[in-house]
C-alpha cells in the first residue's frame, strides 16, 4: 500500500509572481483524470468524512490554509497545508476529512478516476472493516 506523503511542487521563484506547476513524473507519479476545488467554507465547517477504494488524490492550498486528517486504519495523522508549492498524496484507502479552513481557502484536488459515487466509503466502521478484509 502507497504512503501518504507531502511533495514539494516546482516553484519558479520571478520577481513578478511566483509560479508552480503539477507534472506527472515530477513528484506526481498517480494520472490524473479530473480536478476540483473546495472554497468558501464557512468557517467550523469539515469536508470529506470518508475514504476511496480506488481514487488517489493530490491536494494543494491554493489560497489560504486548512488541516486535512488521514486515517489509515490504525493510526490518524494531521497535515497543515498552507503553501500553494507543496501538495499531499493521499493514496486509495485511505480515511479522510478536512477542517480548519482559513478564510479564502481554496483547496485543489487532482484526482486519478473520474467522479464515481459507488468509489466512497462513508462510514468508518464500514470503512475499517473493509480495510482489514483488503489488507
Ligand atoms: P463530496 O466528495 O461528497 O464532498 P465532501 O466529501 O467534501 O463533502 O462531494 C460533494 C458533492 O459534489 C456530491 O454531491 C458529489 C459532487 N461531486 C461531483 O459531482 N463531482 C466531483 O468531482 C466531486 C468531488 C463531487
Amino acid at each position: 500500500m502507497n504512503e501518504a506523503k507531502l511533495i514539494q511542487l516546482p516553484k519558479i521563484l520571478d520577481e513578478r509572481g511566483n509560479l508552480s506547476f503539477i507534472e506527472k513524473g515530477r513528484g506526481v507519479d498517480f494520472d490524473f483524470k479530473r480536478v476540483y476545488w473546495i472554497y468558501d467554507v464557512p468557517g467550523g465547517e469539515v469536508r470529506g468524512g470518508h475514504a476511496f477504494r480506488e481514487q488517489e488524490e493530490l491536494i494543494v492550498a491554493l489560497s489560504g490554509s486548512f488541516d486535512v486528517v488521514l486515517h489509515d486504519g490504525t493510526v490518524e495523522c494531521r497535515y497543515s497545508l498552507n503553501r500553494s508549492f507543496i501538495g499531499l498524496y493521499v493514496p486509495k484507502m485511505y480515511w479522510r476529512r478536512m477542517e480548519n479552513f482559513s478564510t479564502n481557502a481554496v483547496a485543489m484536488a487532482l484526482a486519478s478516476t473520474l467522479y464515481d459515487e459507488s468509489d466512497y466509503i462513508l462510514d468508518f466502521e464500514t470503512y475499517l472493516k473493509w480495510k482489514d478484509n483488503n489488507a
